[in-house]
């Protein structure tokens, strides 16, 4: 069966691996990779597939109604994996309105091209919805995020992808739309960019520069390498029942202190640095406000419903993660040339 399927944010992080899981692996579908090629967005990431006959970059913003619409207009896709947004939360905390142009107007204009262009008959089509799990909120020590959690975003980047989930389910209750979502956990491996945590620590540990670690460094996060939330992206885009969202997660909980020490001990011994080195760059700064305590997903459904499990352990995915970055510094050296020094001395002025 051929599929013309556009996959929003294709320059990204994850995009970009589910980019290239749907290109090599679907060779009769033709994949439209539609970015803005924000300051996130690197087609670099795509260098390997990019000559592929059934990949097609388009440029496009889309908070650019028209600019959506001409896209769709040409190429007449039958699905839609939506992953472009601003995602990181820090940038939220400064420039909330970007997220809310991207993240809820991005998403409708991407809704409503979808439904304008499938309303005579929605057989066979799919809108996916890539979605996160800090829509539900906070965790105290214990206890999981399940489908059911209800939605409690705190930062203006959760409050913004839970207003986009909404408009979804909207989408799906009042014109029929054939939706499904996910809602995953952190994200880590090749291509992540060094403003969020692994990456960033990695790149200061190979500087020799102090590691930021918000707060008392007890903040939990459920860590997921990102190939394989792109087979559960394929996943439930193919299978998923339409009106339902999975969570994702990587049954993978770690304090932020105990996994950057685990981060300093795997980075001193491929440097071959005495042990204990990195430790000494362990920086306390101020906490990120509003800063959610912890975060843990159930994956029971997923699991269960589509067989989906993680395939590599987080020793494995680490390591394989930290060789990546050693081995292509010259694309950390590019994306932390320029505007990103600008944002480092801003975010981490006090
Ligand atoms: P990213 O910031 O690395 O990439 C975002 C991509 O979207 C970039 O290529 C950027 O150019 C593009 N983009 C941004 N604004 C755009 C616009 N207005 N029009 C067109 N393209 C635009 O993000 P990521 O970490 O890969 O996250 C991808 C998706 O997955 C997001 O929707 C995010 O909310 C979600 N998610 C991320 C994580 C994570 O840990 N990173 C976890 C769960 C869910
Ligand atoms: O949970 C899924 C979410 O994970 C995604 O929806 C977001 O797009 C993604 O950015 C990520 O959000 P987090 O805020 O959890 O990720 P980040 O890497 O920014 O931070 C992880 C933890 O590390 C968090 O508790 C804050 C802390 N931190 C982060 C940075 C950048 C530090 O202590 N120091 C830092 O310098």
């Amino acid at each position: 069966m051929s599929k013309k399927i556009i996959i929003t944010g294709g320059a990204g992080f994850i995009g970009s691996h589910v980019v290239r899981l749907f290109v090599t692996k679907y060779p009769e579908y033709t994949i439209i990779n539609l970015d803005a090629l924000t300051y996130a967005g690197n087609l670099e990431n795509l260098k390997d597939i990019e000559s592929s006959p059934n990949y097609i970059f388009e440029k496009a913003n889309i908070v650019d109604a028209e600019a959506v619409k001409a896209v769709f207009d040409k190429y007449q896709p039958d699905g839609v994996i939506h992953l472009a947004a601003e995602s990181h939360v820090d940038r939220s905390i400064t420039s909330p309105l970007d997220f809310v142009y991207t993240n809820v107007i991005g998403t409708v204009n991407l809704l409503n091209a979808a439904k304008e262009l499938w309303k005579e008959d929605y057989t066979g089509k799919r809108f996916h919805h890539v979605s996160t799990d800090e829509v539900y909120g906070a965790l105290g020590e214990t206890g999981f995020f399940t489908e059911a959690t209800k939605y409690d975003p705190h930062s203006p980047y959760s409050a913004s992808k839970a207003s986009s989930d909404h408009f979804v389910y909207a989408y799906s209750d009042t014109y029929g739309l054939p939706v499904v979502l996910t809602n995953c956990s952190n994200n880590y491996g090749p291509n992540h960019f060094p403003e969020k945590l692994i990456p960033l620590m990695i790149h200061n540990i190979i500087h020799n520069k102090p590691l930021p670690v918000y707060g008392d460094g007890k903040y939990t996060r459920d860590w997921l390498y990102v190939i394989d939330h792109a087979r559960a992206i394929d996943l439930v885009f193919h299978q998923g029942a339409a009106g339902e969202n999975y969570n994702v997660g990587g049954f993978n909980e770690w304090k932020n202190i105990d996994l950057v020490k685990l981060l300093c001990k795997q980075m001193d011994e491929k440097l071959q640095r005495p042990a204990g080195t990195s430790e000494q760059l362990i920086t306390f700064v101020k906490d990120r406000p509003g800063h959610d305590l912890r975060y843990a997903i159930d994956a029971g459904k997923i699991h269960k419903e589509l067989g989906w499990a993680p395939s590599v352990t987080f020793e494995e995915g680490l390591s394989k993660t930290i060789d990546w970055y050693l081995d292509n510094k010259e694309w950390l050296d590019h994306v932390t040339s320029g505007a990103y020094q600008a944002y480092y001395e801003q975010q981490y002025a006090h």
